[in-house]
């Protein structure tokens, strides 16, 4: 059969083929501990969910304007304006079947053939797949771990060509929680500023950001910044609404107009029912908010001791996100049972099949050397997850 060229581009999610590998071991009746998940374990905030039945039992299942109901509109306005110090007008918005839709609906009407894109690894899996499905060309920018895995504007400005289209931040980070401070942004301004290129701010995280520290949108810096900046966020996280599919977009006006046009045609708009369960989550869900995030911040401060204490492993403190990105690197080349561990995929094999702990490899995201370790499950199953990822590891020789 011969699929059309692009698909050969782009390859499934190594996420969710380590889901299904893991899947195929429980069936088998092994006790697997999922320490690779990349949504809250906590349950959607029941406002919402009342609001999702009322939708139901009211007849709101019909379809809604393509790019959002004008109501939920008008609360991300709310939301833009009071968290991220942000003015938008209606026009200047879209909802969209989830943040993943939105990037991708940039990505289709900004990037074309010949187009370069400016990726900071690591990164989240789908940027330089969306990239790659439009023609253009990801430049991967290797952070350091010694930078807190940032960016530099020196590593920015090398990376920027005549044919540079665009750059993706993700602050706070999926997979290593870095997040960019005001300071940090201001360092890029000018760069940024006397490029033509788009900034895509992907703001998913936000609401996960500890230790006192406070989450800045890049496009809250200045109004020049602003109008160059598409900012990308969505309810799948903080309000624990992953099956929901909403998410959501802000940038000028001439940009969303055209994802409109792209949403129109292909899936026109998202869920009426999950439309309204999003507004009453960003209207009425501080508290729940709240909550998790207190809980995430003890489990963050369990999970980086613990991992620390394990031989091998050197787990930075990241400010934000639920995941860990701990330096496996002194495990690599080690033995078992002859079998050489030659990188971080052999390592989250080994861990899977041998431990029955599932982490993500880093390499998926761009840096060998490391896992990602998601923290998005009970303080007792983190602790057994822990215990099994010690234990495996004794195995090596
Ligand atoms: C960095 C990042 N951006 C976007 C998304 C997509 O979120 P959504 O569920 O709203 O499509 C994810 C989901 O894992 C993510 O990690």
């Amino acid at each position: 059969m011969r699929l059309a060229n692009r698909i050969g581009k782009i390859k499934p999610s190594p996420t969710m083929a380590m889901a299904a590998r893991a899947r195929t071991l429980i069936e088998r009746g092994i006790d697997v501990v999922n320490l690779g998940l990349g949504e809250p374990d906590f349950q959607t905030p029941e406002t919402a969910s009342k609001a999702g039945i009322d939708a139901i039992r009211s007849g709101y299942t019909k379809y809604t304007p393509p790019s959002g109901a004008l109501e939920l509109k008008e609360i991300i306005l709310q939301k833009l304006k009071v968290d991220n110090g942000l003015d938008y007008d209606h026009n200047e918005i879209i909802v969209s079947c989830g943040a993943k839709h939105s990037l991708y609906n940039i990505a289709q009407v900004l990037f074309e053939k010949g187009d370069e894109v400016i990726i900071p690894a690591p990164y989240w899996v789908s940027y330089p797949d969306q990239v790659l499905l439009n023609d253009a060309i990801p430049v991967i920018v290797k952070t350091k771990e010694e930078d807190g895995f940032l960016m530099t504007p020196e590593q920015l400005k090398e990376a920027i060509t005549p044919r540079t289209k665009g750059v993706i931040f993700n602050s706070p980070s999926n997979p290593t929680g870095a997040t960019y401070t005001a300071k940090h942004f201001e360092a890029f301004s000018d760069l940024l500023l006397n490029t033509p290129l788009w900034i895509i701010s992907d703001e998913i995280y936000e609401k996960f950001i500890y230790e006192g520290r406070s989450h800045t949108s890049i496009a809250s810096l200045s109004p020049d910044l602003k109008k160059k900046t598409i900012v990308v966020n969505g309810v799948s996280k903080a309000y624990a609404m992953t099956g929901w599919r909403i998410g959501y977009a802000a940038g000028p006006k001439e940009i969303i107009r055209a994802m409109g046009t792209v949403q129109s045609q292909s899936t026109s708009n998202p869920t009426s029912i999950s439309q309204k369960a999003a507004a009453a989550a960003l209207k009425e869900g501080t508290p729940f908010i709240q909550t998790m995030i207190e809980e995430f911040g003890r489990r963050r401060q369990f999970m980086i001791k613990g991992l620390n204490r394990i031989p091998g492993i050197q787990c930075p403190s990241p400010a934000g996100s639920f995941y860990l990105f701990p330096n496996v690197q002194k495990i690599l080349g080690k033995r078992h049972k002859g079998e050489e561990i030659l990188g971080s995929v052999d390592l989250a094999t080994f861990l899977l099949e041998e431990g029955g702990v599932t982490t993500i490899p880093g390499v998926a995201f761009g840096a060998e050397g490391y896992l990602r370790i998601s923290y998005a499950a009970p303080e007792d199953i983190l602790e057994r997850g822990m215990k099994k990822i010690e234990q495996a590891i004794r195995l090596l020789t």
